[in-house]
């Protein structure tokens, strides 16, 4: 799996998102540790704070499927068409959960450019429980 083969797979599910009250549409692609590709995309909500993001579905997906580690995950967020979406905060909460110093997180730059990013980088910091 590439990284343009991923990016082309969030790109896929982002037209299947359920936006009906943002219009932002959101695909999440991600491979897993055994190589597994999994997806999601961002579900709304009438009520809204029951909506749910790309990222989420797809590391539910992930897990469902008996995967632990995220290799790589690539979002794609816009709303007429692709443009820059890195992770919402809650999202990189959740990514962290299942990443390594390796995770590389693949999102779009403002110059329409992907490139990729550790989990580090965009949740430094970052809680540990124990
Ligand atoms: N959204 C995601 O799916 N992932 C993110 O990381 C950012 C935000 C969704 C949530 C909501 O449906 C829409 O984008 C606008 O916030």
């Amino acid at each position: 799996m590439t990284d343009q083969e991923l990016i082309d797979l969030a790109v896929e599910v982002r037209d299947r998102a359920y936006a009906k009250y943002s219009n932002y549409r959101v695909g999440a692609a991600l491979v897993d540790e055994h190589g597994n590709v999994h997806v999601g995309c961002n579900v709304e909500n009438a009520a809204y704070p029951q909506g749910s993001c790309a990222e989420a579905g797809a590391i539910s997906a992930m897990v469902a499927a008996g995967g632990m580690r995220i290799v790589a995950i690539a979002v794609a967020g816009g709303s007429d068409r692709v443009t820059a979406c890195t992770p919402c905060g809650g999202c990189r909460q959740r990514i962290n959960e299942f990443a390594d110093d390796e995770t590389r997180i693949i999102v779009m730059d403002d110059g329409d450019e992907w490139r990729a990013y550790s989990i580090d980088e965009l949740l430094p910091h970052s809680f540990q429980l124990f």
